[in-house]
């Protein structure tokens, strides 16, 4: 009975390996070395455009990489429009009205396609455009892990479950996380990229005048960085007013975030929890990012890759879209 269950433990294990041979290739960071070898300088200088008329479009571009990677992978899901067989992941709860960047991915494309048509998935344009804009804000580089293909569907259910909100306790965020296989640290690490980009006064301010029904602002909250953000959202005001999630350096890409946290002054009540949840292990990691930024940007690097790594459709699965918005031939 037990030898039975081993081999075909075996079987299993044999299987999903010979699996993975076909259609989960590793990335790697040369893929586009001979197709396509000027790619990295084409994106960076499509978003050097983009961010003369528009700070904050790094910021944008490089959420758009989170929100793809988390739903299904990072496969360019999240650029499908609505269609007949498409329901689209823009208008899932986390992205309508929210998502942003989309034109600067669309004339990222028609560079690519000028320069080496046919070649440079948009799952990759995500994951190149998030690091360029890393690093043009003043952030870390890293060798970008490439070789990703593109979905032909979208996911709005699950974009609409597995991409965590502002208000989720630590422990719901972890589990997000960890479904798909990012550790703590990586949460951690990952949430620094709050050093720039704004949010709506929508997603946090519930924490501004009547917090978890209790009739009084959130109690971790920073009492003169409380003031300021009633200010820009005043009780009944617009809910699409924005604020920037760094009140320090705003669109720079530097490890104020975490002394943020320290001083209370996280804007999202997500943010906050990581330095302010009782007991929580992620308190020792944002003291360390907060004193030490190379070490902040050496995680960073390595977390973003991490994410990179998600699910991606590599080999034949999957296509090169042409158009980032649309599956090809539709
Ligand atoms: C840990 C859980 C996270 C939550 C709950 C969260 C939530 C949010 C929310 C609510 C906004 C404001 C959106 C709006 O008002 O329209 C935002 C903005 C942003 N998020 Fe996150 N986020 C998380 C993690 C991440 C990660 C992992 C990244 C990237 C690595 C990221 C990058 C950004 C950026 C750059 C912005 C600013 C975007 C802009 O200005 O257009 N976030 N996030
Ligand atoms: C990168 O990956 C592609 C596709 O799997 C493969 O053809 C290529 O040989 C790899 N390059 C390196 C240097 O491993
Ligand atoms: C690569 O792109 C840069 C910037 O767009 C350009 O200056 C350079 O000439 C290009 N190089 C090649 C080999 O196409
Ligand atoms: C999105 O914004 C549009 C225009 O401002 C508005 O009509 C619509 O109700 C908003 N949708 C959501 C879900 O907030
Ligand atoms: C996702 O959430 C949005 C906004 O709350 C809702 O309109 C939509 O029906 C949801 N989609 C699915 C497939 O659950
Ligand atoms: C909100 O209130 C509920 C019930 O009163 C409590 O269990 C929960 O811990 C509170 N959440 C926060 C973030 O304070
Ligand atoms: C906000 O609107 C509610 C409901 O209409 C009202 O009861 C409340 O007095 C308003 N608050 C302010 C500060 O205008
Ligand atoms: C800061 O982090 C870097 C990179 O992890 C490490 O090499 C260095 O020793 C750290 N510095 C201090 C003062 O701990």
């Amino acid at each position: 009975m037990k030898g039975e269950i081993l081999k075909a433990a075996r079987l299993i294990i044999l299987s999903i390996w010979l699996m993975g041979l076909g259609s989960n290739a590793q990335l790697n960071s040369t893929f586009y070395a001979s197709t396509c070898p000027n790619v990295s300088s084409i994106v960076s200088g499509v978003i050097q455009q983009a961010l003369q008329s528009d700070a904050r479009i790094g910021a944008s571009l490089l959420r758009l990489h989170f929100h793809d990677c988390f739903v299904d992978g990072c496969d360019g899901s999240i650029l499908l429009d609505n269609s007949g067989s498409i329901q689209s992941e823009k208008d899932a709860a986390p992205n309508t009205n929210s998502t942003r960047g989309f034109d600067v991915v669309d004339n990222i494309k028609t560079a690519l396609e000028n320069s080496c048509p046919g070649v440079v998935s948009c799952a990759d344009i995500l994951a190149i455009a998030a690091e360029a804009s890393v690093s043009l804000a003043g952030g870390p580089t890293w060798n970008v892990l490439l070789g990703r293909r593109d979905s032909t569907t979208a996911n709005q259910a699950g974009a609409n479950t597995s991409i965590p909100g502002p208000s989720e306790s630590l422990s719901s965020i972890t589990s997000k996380f960890s479904a798909v296989g990012l550790s703590t640290t990586d949460l951690v690490a990952l949430s620094g990229a709050h050093t720039f980009g704004r949010a709506q006064c929508r997603t946090f301010s519930n924490r501004l005048y009547n917090f978890n029904g209790t009739g009084n602002p959130d109690p971790t909250l920073d009492t003169t960085y409380l003031a300021t953000l009633q200010q820009t959202c005043p009780q009944n005001g617009s809910g699409t007013t924005v604020s920037d999630l760094d009140p320090t350096t705003a669109d720079t890409f530097d490890n104020n975030y975490y002394s943020n946290l320290q001083n209370n002054k996280g804007l999202l009540q997500s943010d906050q929890e990581l330095f302010s949840t009782t007991g929580a292990s992620t308190i020792s990691i944002v003291n360390s990012f907060s004193s030490n930024s190379s070490s902040f940007f050496q995680n960073f690097a390595q977390s973003m890759i991490n994410m990179g790594n998600i699910s991606p459709l590599t080999g034949s699965s999957g296509e090169i879209r042409s158009d980032c918005k649309k599956v090809n031939g539709s």
